[in-house]
């Protein structure tokens, strides 16, 4: 039997810039809920990848002289080969070039034809060309587009239209029969008023873009970069209504599908709406985190405000980064990313709290423990009572509460941290000698566990820590050695 995976996904990146860590972000959120899932041996499929047609595109490639195809090429290898440095397990990436997924799109717009739910029409309207998006006259901000803030132009062209309209009530009444599928809450309510705002149907497809896939029985038209986007939700798991792969009953439907909080009405209106067009189930989550600023400004190449995930990780190692974004800020909310609070997070709760209780246990073990780590569990008070707190800290992990599963893992860390100030080992191998063993056999253990819980956070730290602490060997103890600080600490900068 097969049985349905846990499947999650991230948003795919425009190929328009090279990623920053808003990108990392996301992706870096469902690999911890992925390796979470799986160190449950729940299975987990988890796919990312890149959004490669529109307008946007095609003119980058035109200024740089090359085929928007090898454009796409090159940046998209860049993204995987940041996943890959960041450590990120991805189970599949899709780009929307790839021509299962432009066949895809094909047949869903036919279907869609066919139906009577995409329909032949004429817009006039305010367009913004970043966005790739019409705007009402009320939705702009100084008459500009709300979002870049940069001039729109008055459009008029032939336009297939998506019959958003009509599936008001049956989204409205979605949202009221599952709270859960719009989180967090506090951003739900912002996509019912705008639901319950009177939908209009929506302009799916463009003649003026030649970058892009064209629609079947009428290839003057390319369809929107937006619809082709969203179905590779779908397509990538093997959706083609002409076609459907055996694969997309063991993952449909997405668990959680992630996002940027600029894209909910995409995710939380939009999407559903096909997918109901299309009589296919709908995801049983859409969660849009929120935005990281940079002193307080939006990250934006233009402005030159962005930090890169690269630099981030060349002064301070990958798994720091993948610890701050989400211990620095709850997993919804904004934040605002400093190389200062980096700095000191860092120095605070990596180096000191993790790093040197690791580094003091495993010099004492080495020293008094005649070279032998312990194979079995002891029974302790401090070993019982972490060991409690393991479904508190699963149930914040599977509520995507990143930065809460983190601080009650900080306070394991902390109590460990006192219990070696009070008890004093070294004192205790002058002064009791037999009380020394136990106590560091509990600290190791307490470590094993520490260890476990910031594996889908930090999964090289955790695997350097394993290895020390003779986890998964059944031999009669193993060999503490010597280890290199976990996270060497930084000093300030002297200056110049
Ligand atoms: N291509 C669309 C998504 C199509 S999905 C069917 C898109 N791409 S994007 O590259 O602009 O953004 C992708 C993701 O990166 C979004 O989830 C967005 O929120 C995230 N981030 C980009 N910059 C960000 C920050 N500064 N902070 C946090 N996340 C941000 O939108």
């Amino acid at each position: 039997m097969n049985t349905k995976k846990y499947y999650i996904t991230t948003p795919l990146y425009y190929l328009n810039d090279k990623p920053h860590i808003g990108h990392a972000y996301t992706t870096i959120a469902a690999d911890i809920l992925a390796r979470h899932l799986r160190s449950k041996d729940i299975p987990v499929h988890f796919q990312t990848g890149t959004d490669e047609h529109g307008s946007n595109i095609e003119k980058i490639a035109k200024e740089k002289g090359v085929d928007p195809k090898a454009w796409c090429d090159e940046l998209s290898a860049d993204f995987r080969q940041l996943w890959k440095m960041l450590n990120i397990k991805y189970d599949y990436f899709i780009r929307t070039t790839d021509a299962s997924h432009e066949a895809a799109v094909q047949a869903v717009f036919e279907k869609l034809i066919k139906s009577g739910d995409i329909y032949l029409g004429s817009y006039d309207g305010l367009y913004c060309r970043s966005c790739e998006a019409f705007y009402d006259e009320g939705e702009l901000k100084e008459k500009n587009c709300p979002i870049h803030g940069r001039p729109v132009e008055q459009v008029s062209e032939e336009t297939y239209f998506f019959k958003l309209s009509k599936y008001e009530p049956a989204l409205l009444k979605h949202y009221e029969e599952h709270p859960d599928f719009l989180s967090p809450r506090y951003r739900a309510q912002e996509m019912i008023n705008f639901a319950k705002s009177g939908l209009k149907d929506f302009s799916v497809s463009r003649t003026k873009v030649s970058w892009g896939v064209p629609v079947r029985s009428n290839p003057k038209h390319t369809v929107y970069v937006w619809i082709d986007a969203l179905l590779n939700y779908a397509t990538g798991a093997g959706y083609n209504p002409e076609n459907v792969s055996p694969d997309f009953r063991t993952l449909w439907p997405a668990d959680v599908q992630l996002v940027g909080k600029e894209i909910f009405r995409f995710h939380g209106v939009i999407w559903p709406a096909m997918l109901m067009a299309l009589g296919v189930e709908l995801p049983r989550k859409v969660y849009a985190h929120g935005w990281w600023t940079i002193n307080g400004d939006k990250m934006s190449k233009s402005r030159g405000n962005f930090i890169r995930a690269e630099d981030v990780v060349k002064d301070y190692g990958v798994d720091a980064l993948r610890f701050f974004l989400f211990r620095e800020v709850t997993f919804g909310q904004d934040g605002d990313f400093s190389l200062e609070a980096f700095k000191r997070r860092y120095n605070a709760d990596l180096a000191n709290d993790l790093g040197n209780l690791f580094s003091r246990v495993m010099n004492m073990a080495a020293k008094y423990l005649d070279h032998r780590l312990p194979v079995k569990p002891e029974s302790s008070e401090t070993f019982r009572e972490l060991s409690s707190w393991t479904p508190a800290i699963h149930h914040s992990m599977e509520a995507l509460q990143f930065s809460e599963a983190l601080e009650k893992i900080w306070q394991g860390v902390g109590t460990l941290n006192r219990l070696v100030d009070t008890k004093k080992p070294w004192e205790m191998a002058k002064t009791s000698p037999e009380a020394l063993k136990p106590f560091l056999h509990e600290m190791i253990w307490c470590l094993r566990l520490i260890a476990g819980w910031i594996d889908p956070f930090m999964p090289d730290t955790a695997s350097r820590m394993h290895l020390q602490l003779g986890v998964g060997r059944t031999d009669d103890g193993t060999e503490p050695q010597k280890v290199p600080p976990l996270f060497p600490r930084k000093q300030d900068e002297k200056p110049k």
